[in-house]
C-alpha cells in the first residue's frame, strides 16, 4: 500500500527534476526526495561508481528500491524519479499508483545543452548529445505511460516550470 498523494517528477536526465523538484516542494510545504540522491547517501558511492563497479542492473536494483520507499512513505512528498527509473515497469506501476506524475520534457538537443556529464552520469559517456537522444527515442512511450501530465521545459528557469507544475496540480 502506497502513501499516495505524491508528486512524482519524471524525466529525461537535465530536464531539471533536481533544480524543480526542491522548489515544487518548498510550495507544497512538504519534504523532497532525490532517487539518485537517495541511493548515493544509502551506499556511501556516487552513481557512476556503482555503475563502474558492480554494473547498471545493480544500480537499477538500488533506484528501485530508493523509489518504492520514497512511494511507500506515508507522509507526502515530491520525489524527482531519476531519468531511468521508468525501464522498470514495476517501478512505472509504482509511480501510477503513488500519486500525480509530472513529466518534465524536453527536445534532446535541449537537454544536451543542459547536462554536465558528472558523476552521476555515466550513460551520457563521450557523446552526451547522441546518447541523449537515443536514450529520449527508446523511453518516449514510457515517460507517455506514466505521466499525468506533460510539460515542456523549453529553456525555461525552474521557478518558471515550478508556477506551470504547480498550476497543474491545483
Ligand atoms: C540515468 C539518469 C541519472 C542517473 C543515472 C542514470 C538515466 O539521473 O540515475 O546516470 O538512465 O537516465 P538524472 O535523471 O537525475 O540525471
Amino acid at each position: 500500500m502506497t502513501g499516495g498523494g505524491h508528486v512524482i517528477l519524471v524525466g529525461m536526465m537535465g530536464s531539471g527534476k533536481s533544480a524543480v523538484g526542491p522548489i515544487l516542494a518548498e510550495r507544497l510545504g512538504r519534504p523532497f526526495l532525490d532517487s539518485d540522491e537517495q541511493v548515493e547517501s544509502r551506499t556511501g558511492r556516487t552513481v557512476r561508481e556503482i555503475f563502474e563497479a558492480d554494473g547498471e542492473a545493480a544500480y537499477r536494483r538500488l533506484e528501485s528500491a530508493a523509489l518504492r520507499e520514497a512511494v511507500e512513505g506515508p507522509e507526502p512528498v515530491v520525489v524527482a524519479a531519476a531519468g531511468g527509473t521508468v525501464l522498470d515497469p514495476a517501478n512505472r506501476e509504482l509511480m501510477r499508483s503513488g500519486g500525480t506524475v509530472v513529466w518534465l520534457y524536453a527536445d534532446p538537443a535541449i537537454l544536451a545543452g543542459r547536462v554536465t556529464p558528472g558523476d552521476h552520469r555515466p550513460l551520457l559517456g563521450d557523446d552526451p548529445a547522441g546518447n541523449l537522444r537515443r536514450l529520449h527515442e527508446e523511453r518516449l512511450p514510457l515517460y507517455r505511460e506514466v505521466a499525468d501530465h506533460v510539460v515542456d521545459i523549453g529553456d525555461r528557469p525552474a521557478d518558471e516550470v515550478a508556477e506551470q507544475v504547480l498550476g497543474l496540480l491545483a
